[in-house]
């Protein structure tokens, strides 16, 4: 069971924390991140002859008003912008990034030098950038050990072979992932294709990206990452009491009578969220029309949804016959942003396609292998404290997890924690097969797999391309992927960057085929 995660501010100087709901409500536009220009081009690397847009993106402090009644925020962003600048890809147009660390030596969180990557001999600031959900070569994924100091860049090659979908970049930095994100370096990635463009979507100044991130601040406006003492300051989870939308707490859009579409993003560290939009004292309905790795087969209805770190929804929402009222996107009770809708009659659009992609689903009897992976905490001695292992393996231990290029294979993931786990691989997207209860008490006595009651088939928001799933309490979550794209070393790990820096990362290696 996950431990304290409020912060015993015991040899840290104390500071007064904000109370953020003492705050207007409502009084900030929502920021809307800009779309990042091309700086240059450079040589396509797969076909002599041709060009690739060429980015440049520097990583700064910065500082960001949060709310019209507190002062500047310091923090970290792309381009100095919390969340980061959009960056537009198209599929099968590749792109380069240069990713330039441009941070201060000196880091302004608290950093734990027993966990792995973090010790004292390693300069305190480090970053790494991973565009989560992108099928790319291994040396431009971002591996968390490839970090390097301020002063010095990367050039990452995203070939965007992939179908259209809500991608976001943020850093990935061993032993410190968790604060350079608690900083704000984060951003949308969208990939966009054809297939997407013919559905007719709402676009332009209908289409919003939402980061949802939550922090901790003082009564100074300034952040606070919890710390559990001044030798190991690790916590095992940090919920905030405020959320920032796009990096304003509480802030509102003016909205038409029409559709919108919503490219929501979990940015935050541990927080998972539960999702509804409230109109007067009415819950609003809406459609999810797309998941981590792009679209649905079909618009699904909801009134509500969970969304664990790093997950994805593309909601479509319709204001058409809200005109002269407000919306307010909630978190269960909690009010984190607001539409006021214009006044006057519905606009007139094309109706919502009803089916929007194929999806072919993977048979379970495709897979070459099973893996049978769990998901633990564990007293460590030597640190005093709790760590948590997928497969019961360490950070450090040899890779065990080995599929072959080209191969189908399936993961049971096997909680035997207290916590729900959204559990993310690099590289490949997956399906989601369906979820078993299992004695877990028994599994860890005995070894043996008790299963209880019948498989839950997943969510309707479940039923297209994920690459982070939830792994709850007591189940065995099944996924099945094919290890398409690149031979190499990528990571696959809990995003709940706080498990994450405490051994919850493992490397998996997809391994050329042998040739029988
Ligand atoms: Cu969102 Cu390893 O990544
Ligand atoms: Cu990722
Ligand atoms: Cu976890």
């Amino acid at each position: 069971m996950c431990a304290g995660t409020v912060a015993s501010s015991a040899p840290e100087p104390f500071r007064a924390p904000l109370h953020p709901d003492a705050l207007a409500s409502f009084v900030d536009p929502l920021p809307i991140p800009a779309v990042l220009a091309q700086a240059a081009t450079r040589p396509d690397p797969l076909r002599p002859g041709e060009t690739l847009p060429y980015y440049r993106v520097a990583m700064r402090e910065t500082e960001v008003r949060v709310h019209r009644d507190l002062p500047p925020t310091r923090m970290w962003g792309y381009e100095g912008a919390v969340p980061g600048p959009i960056l537009e890809a198209r599929r099968g147009r590749g792109l380069f990034v240069e990713w330039v660390n441009e941070l201060p030596a000196a880091h302004f969180l608290p950093i734990d030098p027993s966990l792995h990557g973090a010790q004292a001999d390693q300069p305190q600031v480090r970053a790494v950038v991973h565009v989560h959900g992108a099928k790319v070569p291994p040396e431009s994924d971002g591996y968390p050990e490839d970090w390097y100091p301020p002063g010095r860049s990367k050039t990452s090659h995203y070939p965007n072979d992939q179908d259209a979908a809500t991608l976001w970049y943020h850093d990935h930095a061993m032993g410190i992932e968790r604060l350079n994100q608690y900083a704000g370096l984060f951003g949308p990635y969208f990939v966009r294709d054809a297939e997407e463009d013919a559905l007719a979507l709402p676009r332009g100044p209908y289409e919003i990206p939402v980061m949802l991130f939550d922090r901790l601040f003082g009564a100074d406006g300034q952040l606070i990452y919890p710390s559990s003492g001044a030798d190991l300051p690790w916590v095992s989870e940090v919920n905030g009491d405020a959320t920032l939308v796009n990096g304003k707490l509480r802030p509102y859009l003016d909205v038409e009578p029409r559709r919108y579409r919503l490219r929501v993003i979990n940015a935050s560290n541990s927080r998972t969220y539960l999702l509804s939009f409230v109109s007067g004292a009415k819950p609003a309905p809406f459609q999810q029309i797309g998941s981590d790795q792009g679209l649905l087969p079909a618009p699904a209805a909801l009134t509500s949804m969970m969304l664990a770190p790093a997950e994805r929804a593309d909601l479509i929402v319709d204001f058409g016959s809200l005109g002269g009222a407000t919306v307010v996107l909630h978190n269960q009770t909690v009010e984190l942003l607001q539409f006021r809708v214009a006044n006057g009659p519905r606009v007139r659009e094309a109706p919502l396609p009803s089916t929007l992609r194929r999806v072919a689903r993977i048979p379970a009897s495709a897979a070459a292998k099973t893996r049978m992976l769990t998901l633990s905490e564990h007293r460590d001695r030597t640190k005093r404290r709790m760590v948590m292992l997928l497969n019961d393996k360490h950070w450090h231990e040899p890779v065990t997890e080995t599929p072959e290029l080209d191969s189908v294979e399936i993961w049971s993931l096997m909680n035997l924690t207290e916590d729900v786990h959204p559990i993310h691989l690099h590289l490949v997207r997956f399906q989601v097969l369906d979820r078993q209860s299992f004695d877990t008490d028994k599994y860890m006595a005995t070894g043996k797999l008790v299963l209880e009651g019948p498989p839950v088939s997943p969510e309707a928001g479940e039923m297209g391309w994920k690459d982070t799933v939830r792994a709850h309490p007591t189940f065995i979550t099944r996924i099945i992927a094919k290890f398409e794209g690149y031979a190499g070393r990528y990571v696959w790990h809990c995003h709940v960057l706080e498990h994450a820096a405490n051994e919850m990362m493992r490397p998996f290696e997809v391994v050329a085929r042998s040739t029988p």
